[in-house]
């Protein structure tokens, strides 16, 4: 009696184990992110015309697992500086992105605007006046679910000029995110510190392919974003 009930102990516990270690959570923990090209997809998004925005900062799958959440991360970008769209109003359609993680393209999970310094009203004027733009798509499909985020990240003009993208603006505005995450933020009673790297070999240099046709440094930054 004694003894098989220690096997029961025994096959719980295993059990108990083996199940944490086998779930994504787990596999999420162990690497950065996987280059979209190697399972078919691209650094380019699919902004509906034939051409494509590119994601150019990536935030780390070996961040902190709160700042990848949906949550998580609006807390992050508002502590950059960021904010939800104006009234939730978008302006401009989805743009999908094949992430190669066996998902296909996906539309972006998030779209955020520079919010002047105003969560609620902010993002309005930044329709108005211009400013500094991202979408977010997550790595999290069965074939490289690594829970890196992909942001495509842009200087817009104003809403006068179509909200088109400033010259050089896809450079710009994924310097002025970095300049802002490599310093320490908060919100909402939560800090962050990043470190950056600069990664080249993932996105094209120059215009070929890019929407706008705005030439490209060809770097990404990639964000490991920690809470303190
Ligand atoms: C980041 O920093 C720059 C320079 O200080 C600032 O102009 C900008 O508004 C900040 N926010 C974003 C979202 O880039
Ligand atoms: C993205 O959203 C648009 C508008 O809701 C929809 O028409 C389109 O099918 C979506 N694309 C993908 C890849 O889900």
């Amino acid at each position: 009696m004694i003894f098989s009930v220690g096997l029961a102990i025994v096959t719980l516990q295993a059990t108990a184990f083996a199940t944490p270690l086998a779930s994504p959570l787990d596999s999420r923990a162990s690497v950065a992110f996987i280059p979209p090209a190697q399972g078919g997809g691209s650094m380019l998004d699919d902004a509906g015309n034939g051409l494509g925005e590119p994601l150019n900062v990536i935030i780390s799958g070996l961040s902190s697992p709160s700042v990848l959440t949906d949550n998580g991360f609006l807390n992050y970008a508002q502590s950059l500086g960021f904010s939800t769209e104006c009234f939730g109003v978008h302006l401009g359609g989805p743009q999908a992105a094949n992430l190669g993680d066996g998902n296909g393209f996906v539309n972006q999970t998030t779209e955020l605007r520079e919010d002047y310094g105003n969560e609620a009203l902010g993002t309005c004027l930044e329709s108005l006046v211009g400013g500094n733009h991202l979408r977010m798509y997550r790595q999290n499909g069965p074939s490289a679910d690594t829970g890196a985020l992909f942001l495509a990240v842009s200087r817009e003009q104003p809403i006068t000029q179509s909200h088109d993208i400033i010259p050089n603006g896809y450079d710009i505005g994924r310097d002025e995110l970095v300049a802002n995450a490599t310093k320490q933020t908060s919100n909402a009673g939560v800090t962050y510190s990043a470190t950056a790297s600069t990664i080249t070999g993932l996105l094209p240099t120059g215009s070929a392919g890019v929407n706008h046709g705005i030439a490209l440094d060809g770097n990404v930054v990639l964000l490991t974003v920690k809470t303190l």
